[in-house]
């Protein structure tokens, strides 16, 4: 806890009134990000939505809401500053003028990572070492050692000569929900896959079917959906070492956040794999974190499974969301499209009158299932995807 008078200036300026914030999303998913923002039990002012972020003011409080309970999210940054910076002296000075004690823990140097576009400071590298150095130098001035602090992180951005500042609240990406312990076969990021469930409409009163589950990715998303569990709620964030962090406010957000938790009367998600050690390691991290009552796993081949039986208080069908394999893009177009129509083939035989979310690899694709679909441009480390969603008709 910082000292008496700081601790005054930290309320003051840090924990009292709305900060600037940002929101870092998978580009396609900016509208859905927003629309959890805008519904958080904080409020939050949500100032503009551009490709792949959101600015918005929140107090802290609300801004700790965020990282606990927004699905899709990559990580939220806490604006600090913004300034022109033509040369070093200047970016320096800037820098050291910066009340860092009110954000950092004592003597905390932070990691910077840099991005500059049409700026003089064009120089990544050097660019953090000269913010590294201001901010050593600020610190040696309040007569406290500096010291290296990688688990916080510092994002500059440098358009056109001007400097935005924030500090990363999220520390490890926010994809990591702290459940898996286990990788997979290309693995989908869990705010992605949460995006797309989303945007598919799954509903947690309607059967979900993840028959390439891999990781299952898709089912631990949905269950953590359907039994209210905030996705962060398993992790720590970086913003728990900041002076202005009070623990006992963080423990009655995931108090309340816990009291809205579900036990289910039965499983209505269903993940399946070929493989059956996926199916093995998905099935512990399922009974480790007891969504047992939320998920069944098998080891199945999607081209042999049937719907599953209707289940009392759920309705008959629901949602099937598919994410074949990446290393089918290796094979030549006309398999590869023949490995799509197959899959339409199937959906079409067995599934007729579910909603289906199927990520192709390129837009070559599209046209391979024999329903209507709507294509969703995303991206997933690096890659172009394609959602196509549509229900299969009767
Ligand atoms: C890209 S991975 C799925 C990744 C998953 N969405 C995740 O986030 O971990 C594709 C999965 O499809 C599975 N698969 C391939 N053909 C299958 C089939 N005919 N039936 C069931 N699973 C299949 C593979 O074993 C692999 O685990």
């Amino acid at each position: 806890m910082p000292s008496g008078n700081l601790d005054k200036q930290i309320k003051r300026h840090v924990i009292g009134p709305a900060q600037a914030c940002y929101a870092v999303t998978p580009p396609g998913t900016e509208a859905l990000c927003a629309r959890e923002l805008a519904n958080l039990p904080e409020p939050v002012q949500v100032d503009a939505v551009e490709t792949g972020g959101i600015s918005f003011g929140a107090r802290l409080a609300a801004l700790y809401q965020a990282n606990l309970r927004v699905r899709t999210a990559g990580r939220f940054l806490l604006r600090l500053a913004r300034f022109k910076a033509t040369n070093f002296r200047q970016l320096e000075k800037q820098c050291t003028a910066i009340a860092w004690a009110w954000y950092l823990p004592g003597g905390a140097v932070p990691q910077c990572k840099v991005t500059a576009h049409a700026s003089r400071l064009y120089h990544s590298q050097a660019v953090a070492q000269h913010v590294s150095m201001a901010i050593a130098a600020y610190w040696r001035a309040q007569g406290v050692e500096p010291l290296e602090m990688p688990a916080q992180t510092l994002y500059l951005r440098l358009e056109q000569d001007t400097v935005t500042l924030s500090l990363d609240s999220s520390g490890d990406p926010l994809y990591r929900r702290g459940l898996k312990t286990h990788g997979g076969k290309a693995p989908l990021r869990e705010n992605l896959a949460a995006a797309i469930l989303a945007l598919a409409g799954y509903n947690p009163e309607q059967p979900l079917l993840d028959p390439m589950c891999g990781a299952g990715t898709f089912a631990l998303e949905a269950a953590l959906w359907a039994k209210r569990i905030p996705p962060g709620f398993y992790r720590d964030f970086a913003f728990m070492q900041w002076p202005a962090f009070r623990p006992k406010q963080w423990q009655h957000l995931k108090n309340s956040a816990e009291k809205e938790f579900r036990t289910l009367s039965r499983p209505s998600i269903y993940a399946s794999d070929l493989d059956a050690e996926a199916c093995r390691l998905l099935e512990t991290c399922i009974v480790r974190y007891r969504l047992d009552d939320a998920v069944s796993v098998r080891q199945h081949d999607f081209f042999e499974l049937k719907p599953p039986l209707p289940q009392p208080g759920f309705a008959p069908t629901g949602l099937i969301v598919l994410n074949p394999p990446y290393g089918l893009r290796l094979m030549p177009d006309e398999r590869l499209e023949g490995f799509y129509r197959q899959i339409g083939a199937k959906l079409v035989a067995d599934f007729k009158g579910w909603q289906v979310a199927l990520l192709v690899p390129g837009p070559q694709l599209i046209r391979t299932q024999p329903f209507p679909t709507r294509s969703i441009p995303l991206r997933h480390g690096g890659l172009s995807l394609i959602l196509l969603v549509g229900r299969v008709g009767h």
